[in-house]
């Protein structure tokens, strides 16, 4: 254990940006929405690999590391984001900071898109991969590419956790004058016809959709 989990999640929700985002975070009752299913699934599988595409100030991969930290097996969240809304996640050292603000270290970030992530040697190197969330550009066609690019690396019991994916609608996150809709729904319904997968729909917040491989348990 790292610390007491409350006192960690009062001092995350002192940044108001952890807050927002779409995850059914309430800070009155230290409630971390989603982020209770990142951590619990985390605490659960107790993955040595966890891969985040996406995050605007860090809440999900930072709860991920939590549950690996606390989880005392050497844990690391491997954070895929090129930083296009601003300028947040540009700076290593600052990122590096930012992380350990929180008492974390155990987090990679990769200052990349998931198509140049693709062609690295931290990609050819990642397997076993317990949890991947996607988090990252909400269109059918990215969800695809993002799921597709880990999806022979995850482990047995690994899990796939789309956020923004139960409904479709219009986001200017990059600008008024790059608005797009989200479309991830749609490859959420996709998956749903094919046989290969299971696909679990959690609509609080902006939603979350688990996606696991069918089949027998491991
Ligand atoms: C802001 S978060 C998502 C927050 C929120 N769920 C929303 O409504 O968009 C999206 C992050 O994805 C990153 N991103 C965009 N395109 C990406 C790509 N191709 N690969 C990896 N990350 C990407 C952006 O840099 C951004 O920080």
């Amino acid at each position: 254990m790292s610390g007491d989990l409350t006192d960690w999640i009062g001092r995350l929700f002192r940044d108001p940006a952890m807050a927002g985002m779409g995850h059914a975070q309430r800070v009155a009752d230290l409630n971390l929405g989603l982020g209770w299913v990142y951590y619990g699934l985390a605490r659960l599988l107790r993955p040595r690999r966890v891969v985040v595409v996406g995050s605007y100030r860090g809440f999900a991969p930072l709860v991920l590391a939590r549950a690996l930290a606390d989880n005392a097996e050497h844990g690391r969240v491997v954070f895929i984001d090129p930083s296009l809304v601003d300028d947040f996640w540009t700076d290593p050292k600052q990122v590096a900071a930012h992380f350990a603000a929180h008492g974390l270290t155990n987090i990679d970030h990769c200052r990349m898109t998931t198509q140049q992530f693709v062609a690295s040697e931290a990609w050819r190197s990642l397997n076993d991969i317990g949890i991947v969330l996607v988090d990252g550009y909400h269109t059918e066609a990215q969800a695809r590419f993002d799921h597709q690019a880990f999806a022979d690396k995850l482990a047995a019991d690994g899990c796939v956790l789309f956020h923004d994916s139960v409904r479709e609608r219009v986001s200017r996150i990059y600008g008024a004058d790059k608005a797009y809709t989200h479309t991830v729904k749609r490859y959420m319904d996709a998956l749903r016809t094919d046989p290969a997968w299971q696909v679990l729909d959690l609509p609080s917040g902006d939603g979350l959709t688990i996606v696991r491989r069918a089949g027998n348990a491991p």
